[in-house]
């Protein structure tokens, strides 16, 4: 893919986590693998103004090779790009229902099975520590062990994905299963889906594959 498509890809994830109402005015950011590079996104930049020639490219340990300032938090992308080699693309939202149980401090449990979907049986919840700092980076490499969407305190979420397009499907369903689970606590005392259950459910996954 070329850097110029890897641009135009990501102001498109920019705009839609706008449009889905999962970020708004400078809140949130967004990477993706470019070459051996990542491209990110600009800091301090509402998506409405961002062209693609605003998006930064960093080098591998997260050096300014062309453009502006890059997001406050290019930190936790390279970090996270760097140590899954299987993730291509990475989302930093601040959507309502997943800050909510971010602001719990709390981890969401398997309320639904769908929790599957972000790659385990629990989304961890970071403790807060400020943004963009390499604590936060760190903390939020640990809750994403084995997963591909995790909380940040008091903050927000982190979803990932192998491209753009899968890590903003990862963010939708994390988003709902945070609204379901806020709806549940509202209503009364959440049924959560034992180990046993949601290891079938895992089972089942493998050979449920959406058709292209
Ligand atoms: P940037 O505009 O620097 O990307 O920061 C927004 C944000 O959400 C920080 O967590």
């Amino acid at each position: 893919m070329t850097e110029q498509l890897s641009r135009k890809q990501l102001l498109d994830a920019s705009r839609r986590m706008v449009e889905l109402g999962l970020n708004r005015g400078t809140a949130g950011n967004a990477s993706v693998r470019c070459g051996g590079d990542i491209l990110i996104t600009p800091s301090a930049l509402p998506v409405a103004e961002m062209t693609e020639q605003d998006m930064v490219l960093l080098d591998a340990e997260g050096k300014v090779l062309q453009g502006g300032k890059p997001s406050s938090e290019w930190r936790f992308h390279r970090d996270i790009l760097k140590a899954r080699p299987e993730i291509g693309a990475v989302l930093h939202m601040h959507s309502t229902f997943a800050t909510t149980i971010a602001c719990l401090g709390r981890d969401v449990p398997a309320v639904h099975y769908h929790i599957a979907i972000a790659g385990g049986d629990t989304i961890r919840c970071t403790p807060y520590s400020v943004f963009g700092e390499q604590n936060l980076s760190d903390l939020a490499l640990e809750a994403l062990h084995g997963r591909k969407a995790c909380l940040l305190g008091n903050h927000g979420m982190i979803a990932l994905g192998k491209d753009l397009a899968d890590a903003l499907s990862v963010a939708l369903e994390v988003e709902y299963l945070c609204e379901i689970y806020w709806r549940t606590l509202q209503a009364g005392e959440p049924h959560i889906l034992t180990q046993q259950q949601m290891h079938e459910v895992q089972e089942k996954f493998v050979g449920y594959k959406k058709r292209s």
